[in-house]
């Protein structure tokens, strides 16, 4: 049912925990499933994502789409960041059942949650980065997410 990749991430997830100081920081649920998400990320002065954290109470989709999204975002620019959708994270995991689709769409929401406190913070505006909502059921109610 899950591919390897899915079983490594949760078995094995990267970059659990917090961050100390972070240049942003994001929280997301479901109220449906009532999984939460919380993303640390630290930005240089250069826009590039130093370090991502993650902690998540929630299902092993959601804990194995955490890990590989912060894998993802490591590294990159603000915008490249923002390319990292449930998709790209379905995709890096060898794909999610149907199911546990609305798990990546949590690890996405995160990341623009987290990026949308950085952009507050320093009073910035993201290209892209529409204002995050806290509970994805008000996303895969309006938007069809396969
Ligand atoms: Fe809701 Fe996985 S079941 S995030």
């Amino acid at each position: 049912m899950y591919s390897e990749k899915v079983m490594d991430h949760f078995n094995n997830p990267r970059n659990v925990g917090e961050l100390e100081n972070p240049s942003g920081v994001g929280t997301v649920g479901n109220a449906k499933c009532g999984d939460i998400m919380r993303m640390y990320l630290d930005i240089d002065g250069n826009g590039i994502i130093q370090e991502a954290r993650f902690k998540t109470f929630g299902c092993g989709a959601a804990v194995a789409t955490s890990s590989m999204a912060t894998e993802l975002v490591k590294g990159k620019t603000i915008q490249q960041a923002l390319a990292v959708t449930n998709r790209a994270v379905m995709e890096a995991l060898d794909g999610l059942p149907p199911a546990k689709v609305h798990c990546s769409l949590l690890a996405e929401e995160a990341i623009h949650a987290a990026l949308w406190d950085y952009a507050q913070k320093h009073g910035i505006v993201i290209e892209g980065l529409e204002k995050p909502v806290s509970d994805i059921e008000e996303k895969t109610q309006e938007e069809e997410y396969s």
